[in-house]
């Protein structure tokens, strides 16, 4: 590919901005200054620099972020920062989105990826996608509430029902469970359906993908390895 597709296609800025860095000697390659913009480089296994900063030649990316609290996934967030806030320059001007939505309050791994079929494959109910949350609840949990849940519950607005699988009781206020889909608030909601309150929701799991094996402080962010990537599409 040629250089100046190669920095553009990385994010580092548009076509002519590229090739203005290439053209001033900014852009190495193996370490060496490279200055003629149409210079073909194999892109696998590429690192380039440009302006002293190192890249590694990604076609797409996949990232896995610790959301912490108070943080929108938005890139045009109403009342708090945005989890955007947390990516460099260059990973924004790829356009990365964010796999589903965690609401403001709600905690844990949250993907981002600039693949839209990733995204797709991931956030589609078809596709059963599980994704594990760890529920704190306002009130005693109940048996019922557990058997009503398995079940599944109804939400206004929202056609068919919404169950939980593979639920566990962690203590008396605390539950954590899977569900396949995601809409709005979800999991919230189905906690009032069943007459409790969720006041605090932390999801700790995607498919396989564990946020623990990621050891990412709340706030970090990594770039998913092919193994981690098959992890979280695997239910
Ligand atoms: N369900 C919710 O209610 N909120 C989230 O952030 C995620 C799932």
């Amino acid at each position: 590919m040629q250089l100046d597709k190669i920095l553009q296609s990385q994010g580092i800025g548009s076509r002519k901005h590229c090739q203005l860095l290439i053209r001033q000697g900014h852009v190495r390659i193996d370490g060496q200054v490279i200055m003629d913009v149409k210079a073909k480089f194999d892109t696998t296994d590429l690192i380039f620099s440009v302006l002293a900063q190192d890249y590694v030649y990604r076609e797409q990316v996949y990232i896995a972020l610790n959301k912490p609290q108070n943080y929108e996934c938005s890139h045009r967030p109403q009342q708090h920062l945005s989890v955007f806030d947390f990516f460099p320059e260059e990973l924004l001007a790829r356009n990365i989105q964010t796999v589903g939505r965690l609401d403001q309050d709600t905690t844990g791994l949250l993907l981002c990826t600039d693949d839209g079929q990733f995204l797709h494959q991931l956030t589609h109910p078809r596709k059963h996608v599980a994704k594990y949350y760890v529920i704190e609840t306002k009130n005693e949990i109940t048996q019922v509430q557990i058997e009503k849940l398995a079940q599944g519950v109804s939400l206004k607005n929202e056609k068919g029902i919404f169950a939980a699988h593979s639920i566990t009781q962690l203590d008396s206020y605390t539950l954590r469970f899977a569900i396949d889909q995601g809409v709005y608030h979800q999991v919230k909601r189905m906690l009032h359906a069943v007459d409790n309150e969720v006041i605090r929701l932390h999801r700790d799991q995607i498919g396989q993908l564990r946020l623990e094996q990621l050891d990412l402080a709340m706030g970090e962010w990594c770039y998913l390895s092919p193994e981690e990537m098959r992890c979280a599409k695997t239910s």
